[in-house]
């Protein structure tokens, strides 16, 4: 990696891992199969953040609206996610990385909620690189939530209605953090009903490369990508370059 892009590394990245059906089609296997190739490929991801010094990480492991697929797939999914949470617990932990769910984790099989606390549990203590599983995740559920849960709060006269504000109301969020490189395998130019609130100002780096291949080159070129990007929040490009 060049020494510019060392220089503009993102503080936040999130990763739609899309395309492991394609994948797996386009071998002539089973769905299935492109799901446990993807699951390789979600170390690759977590390896390369950590050691290009990423400090957090956001995956989209299954959104709210992925329970439509067939009964089959879902099953799948989830006995995988169990497996890969489990399997990779104690060197996450070794490595330091901090291990938070993010979604609604009551519809969850019990045995799966029990994985996923108490990796979370097992990895509080670590900050190398916080990672978050979005499961069960779908941004406007999160939103609705948070809008619930400020409500309650100012029903009760805990906050004035004034002083909601963004930090008030993205603390009540899964993820309170604002997402700076929003990343998309599989080639589709949408967001899926992912972290709409916190790619507000969003990078957004669109890849055909399928899930399953993804690797530490494709995630270089998209902090290439993003070192490259002139990041104006509302402001002229003069003014960025006078403040230099
Ligand atoms: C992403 O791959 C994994 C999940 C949504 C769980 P897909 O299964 O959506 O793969 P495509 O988009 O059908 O290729
Ligand atoms: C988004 O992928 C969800 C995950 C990657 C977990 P989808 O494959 O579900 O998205 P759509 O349906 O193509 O928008
Ligand atoms: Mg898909």
């Amino acid at each position: 990696m060049s020494a510019s892009a060392g220089e503009k590394l993102p503080r936040h990245v999130a990763v739609i891992m899309d395309g492991n059906g394609r994948w797996a089609e386009a071998r002539g296997l089973m769905r299935v199969k492109g799901h446990q190739a993807g699951a390789q490929a979600v170390r690759a991801v977590i390896t390369a953040a950590r050691r290009r010094g990423i400090p957090m990480l956001t995956l989209f492991a299954f959104s709210s609206e992925n329970w439509r697929r067939p009964a089959a797939e879902v099953a799948a999914l989830m006995q995988l996610l169990g497996r890969a949470v489990q399997d990779n617990a104690a060197e996450l932990n070794a490595q330091g990385v901090r291990v938070q769910i993010a979604g609604d984790k009551s519809r969850l099989a019990p045995r799966l909620q029990q994985i996923l606390n108490d990796v979370e549990a097992l990895t509080a203590p670590n900050d190398a690189l916080i990672l978050n599983i979005a499961l069960n995740y779908g941004a406007r559920p999160e939103i609705i939530r948070a809008v619930q849960a400020v409500a309650v709060k100012a029903a009760a006269g805990q906050i004035a209605v004034q002083d909601i504000d963004d930090a008030v109301f993205s603390s009540e969020l899964y993820v309170p953090q604002d997402v700076d490189l929003l990343i998309r395998t599989g080639g589709e130019f949408r967001l899926s009903n992912f972290l709409l609130w916190q790619c507000a100002y969003a990078e957004i780096y669109v890849t055909d490369t399928l899930w399953p291949d993804f690797d530490a080159e494709v995630f270089d070129r998209a902090l290439a990508f993003f070192a490259g990007r002139e990041r104006r929040f509302g402001r002229t490009s003069a003014q960025l370059k006078a403040t230099l």
